[in-house]
């Protein structure tokens, strides 16, 4: 199947699903609000954030909540990620191998909490020399 064509259409519907779970974030402990928001191949868009625990080490990222939403409702084919936080700051690194697991080529638009974009880089380009299923066979 040939990869969607995204448009900035589809960006701006990425980035207001963000903004819009980002408010959804449970982040008691450290305040910093963090929104995700996959597209897949098929046009269907997925969200996640970031749900915190007193017991910190718990805490799951919005972009691996929002993986493991869409893979749960049988998505596996991302072409564009959407995250929204108020630094405009990447993926942790456990993210961005979440990420490459499943779409190296995605591009990653980070967007400030008022919806202006920061930067956009591709999966790959965050995680350079990646460990893969390639080293498994
Ligand atoms: N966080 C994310 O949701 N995604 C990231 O990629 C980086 C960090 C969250 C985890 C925690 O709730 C808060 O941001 C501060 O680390």
């Amino acid at each position: 199947m040939a990869t969607k064509k995204i448009t900035e259409r589809d960006w701006e519907r990425l980035i207001r699903a963000a903004r819009d779970v980002r408010k959804r974030a449970h982040a008691p402990y450290s305040k910093y609000r963090v929104g995700a928001a996959l597209l897949t191949q098929d046009g269907k868009i997925i969200t996640g954030c970031n749900v915190e625990n007193a017991s910190y080490g718990l805490t799951i990222c919005a972009e691996r909540g929002a993986i493991c939403s869409a893979v749960a409702q049988g998505h596996r084919k991302f072409v564009a990620l959407a995250l929204v936080s108020s630094s405009g700051a990447g993926p942790c690194g456990a993210c961005r191998q979440v990420l490459v697991e499943f779409a190296p080529e995605m591009p990653v638009r980070i967007v400030l909490p008022a919806g202006k974009k920061h930067r956009q880089s591709t999966v790959e380009e965050l995680l350079p020399s990646r460990f893969d299923s390639s080293a498994l066979t």
